[in-house]
This record gives structure tokens, C-alpha cells and sequence, in this order.
């Protein structure tokens, strides 16, 4: 089979397209001939090394989500599974490829009406930002900040929150041009990186979802409203500064929460059927994915180079 290695902790020019024999399915996995392949921020950050202090691997097939057709079942996997079309998780490798293997708790049918591409654009991005809003017990009318909301995570998030009912729906964006695009998607609020935006800005919110961390994480302490609470679910610009507990307690009077959301906290059966009922949301046209753009598998370098660049609003999919 055709894969996509990354062969070193590095660029994206340590992407590789190698050819490798066809692997099999062990006890509880199948194998999925992959019809599409979902690339995301997490993807650029364990090829980089960025997360090797968490034990990512280098040296792999890139990729943690696809969906196609499951082609073969190992032991203990209900036969009927073959020739279903679904998702599947892959986990920190294994994604990037014409064939991959994946544990079968991960598999979700594809619902009619949802295309593989749409499936491996929302899957784990779409799960990640309905649990976080979960996480930050967020209800019908409070207002939402999504910080990093052109991303992947992000876009969802967006929309969850407006159809949830958010009294006022803010975005952190790069640009005029993405702001407005999020607006599209239900924003109501473009602010820019920094946390600045018009003069009509609610002054703070209730809920604060955060993809990207980094130095100016503390300075949206201010963005929060009394009892608010900030989710960190990613860490695009990195740490935040070292002073940040300091600079929480120094804010205490406002009795903010401030928490991190991992879906490694989440059930496996939980992730799944909150995953089906993405799915089912967007079959029915209730939510979008947001594809950016689909390049063929041995374009990943190029698609790598894209999300480097920050040229990516949602998600890139790869096709075999
Ligand atoms: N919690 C979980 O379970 C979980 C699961 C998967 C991934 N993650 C984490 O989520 C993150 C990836 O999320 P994603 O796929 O949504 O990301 P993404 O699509 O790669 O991008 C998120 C957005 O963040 C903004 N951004 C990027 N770098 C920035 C910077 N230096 N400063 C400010 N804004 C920046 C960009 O928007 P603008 O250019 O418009 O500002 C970008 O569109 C990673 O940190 C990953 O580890 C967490």
C-alpha cells in the first residue's frame, strides 16, 4: 500500500510517500480501505515533535482519522463490520495511508447523506468541541469566546455554540476575511489574535473555549465574566507564561474556573455515540463541515506546508 511516513521529528518536508506491505488486522481492529484521510493541527504538531514530551512517535505513518470501507475484521470483531462504510479513530498513527487499521470500539457508521470527506473533517474535531462546551458547562444563553476558531476545533465550536443558543457568540481570527466567514458559521463577535475587536464587544463571557494558549493566554482572564469558566483545548501558540497561575489568582475576585479538556478523559463509547450524533446533525444540514481543501495522499507535504502557512480555515482531507 501507498503511505504517508513521517520519517523524523521536523517540517513538513519530512513527509514521505513510501510504499508498504498491506497490514493486518490483530485481535479487535480492522482494516479500512481508506477513502478519506482527516489532517489536522494535532497532525502538525506530533510531525514537528512539538508533542514528543507526551510520547508521540516519529518515525510512523502520520494520521489519526479516516473513513472508507472496512475491508477486514481481526479476532473478536463482529464479521458483519465488512463492507460497512465508516470512521475510525487510528490514534497518533496509521492515518495516512490506502489501508489502516483501527481499533473497531472507534468505528462509526457513515450516516446516509454524509460524505467521507465530511466525516474525517468533522469526526474527532467535531467530538473535541461538543465535549468542551460540556467541560465549561456552557447553557442556552450565556455568551461563548472561541479562541483559534478558524480551526478545526474551532469552526464546530462555533456553530455548537449558536445553535446551542449562546446569547453572544465571540471569535478570535486572523483576519477580516475569516471573521467574516465565522460570522457565516454564527459568530457574532470577531475579535482579533490579541483580543481586541470593535467597540460594541460585550465586555467578557461566560464561557471561554481555547485552541491556542500561549503568551497571551492570561490577558483573556479579563475576557471572562464573574462565575465564567476558560476550557484550554489546545495550545497552538504554545505555553502560557510562567506567571499565569499568579496572574489567575490575582483575578480571583471574578471566581473564574479555569480547566483543560482532553478527550482522553472521555469514554471510548461516548466519544463514539456523540460522533454518530455530529454526523447525524450534519447529514440533516444542521451542521457544516468545513473543508478547505481535499489533495490527493501524496500531496501531504503540500498540505502541511498549508496549515504551517496558516492558510487553512477548517480542515485539509487527503484522498488515496
Ligand atoms: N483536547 C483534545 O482532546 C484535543 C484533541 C485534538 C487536538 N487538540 C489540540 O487542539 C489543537 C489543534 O486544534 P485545531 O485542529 O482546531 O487547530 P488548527 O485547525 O490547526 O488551528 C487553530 C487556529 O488557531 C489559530 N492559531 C494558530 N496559531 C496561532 C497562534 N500562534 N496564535 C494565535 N492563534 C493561532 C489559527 O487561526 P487564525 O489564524 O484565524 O487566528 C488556526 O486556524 C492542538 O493544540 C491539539 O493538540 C486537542
Amino acid at each position: 500500500m501507498k503511505a504517508v511516513m513521517a520519517q523524523t521529528f521536523g517540517g513538513p518536508e519530512t513527509l514521505a510517500v513510501v510504499d508498504l506491505p498491506d497490514p493486518s488486522p490483530r485481535a479487535g481492529q480492522v482494516l479500512i480501505t481508506t477513502e478519506a484521510i482527516g489532517v489536522g493541527g494535532v497532525d502538525a504538531l506530533i510531525r514537528s515533535g512539538a508533542l514528543a514530551a507526551y510520547g508521540t512517535p516519529s518515525g510512523h505513518i502520520l494520521g489519526s482519522e479516516v473513513a472508507g470501507t472496512v475491508a477486514g475484521v481481526g479476532e473478536g470483531v463482529d464479521p458483519a463490520w465488512v463492507g460497512q462504510r465508516a470512521w475510525a479513530f487510528t490514534g497518533e498513527s496509521g492515518g495516512y495511508a490506502e489501508l489502516a487499521i483501527a481499533s473497531s470500539e472507534t468505528l462509526v457508521p457513515l450516516p446516509a447523506g454524509l460524505s467521507v470527506v465530511d466525516a474525517v473533517t468533522l469526526g474527532s474535531s467535531a467530538m473535541v468541541a461538543h465535549f468542551a462546551l460540556r467541560h465549561a458547562h456552557f447553557a442556552r444563553g450565556e455568551s461563548v469566546l472561541v479562541r483559534g476558531a478558524a480551526g478545526g476545533i474551532g469552526v464546530v465550536a462555533v456553530q455548537l455554540a449558536a445553535r446551542g443558543g449562546a446569547g453572544a457568540v465571540g471569535v478570535t481570527t486572523s483576519s477580516a476575511e475569516r471573521g467574516d466567514r465565522l460570522r457565516g458559521l454564527g459568530a457574532t463577535r470577531v475579535l482579533d489574535r490579541a483580543g481586541r475587536g470593535a467597540d460594541d464587544d460585550p465586555a467578557a463571557y461566560d464561557v471561554i473555549i481555547d485552541i491556542v494558549a500561549g503568551p497571551d493566554l492570561p490577558s483573556f482572564f479579563g475576557r471572562l465574566e464573574p462565575n465564567g469558566r476558560m476550557v484550554v483545548v489546545g495550545a497552538m501558540a504554545g505555553m502560557p507564561p510562567a506567571d499565569f497561575g499568579a496572574q489567575m489568582v490575582t483575578a480571583f475576585r471574578k471566581s473564574m474556573s479555569f480547566a483543560t479538556f482532553s478527550a482522553d478523559t472521555v469514554p471510548m463509547p461516548d466519544r463514539r455515540a456523540a460522533t454518530a450524533e455530529l454526523f447525524a446533525t450534519a447529514a440533516r444540514g444542521e451542521l457544516e463541515a468545513v473543508v478547505h481543501e481535499v489533495l490527493p495522499l501524496d500531496k501531504a507535504v503540500s498540505a502541511h506546508q498549508k496549515m504551517e502557512a496558516g492558510e487553512v480555515f477548517g480542515r485539509i482531507a487527503l484522498t488515496p
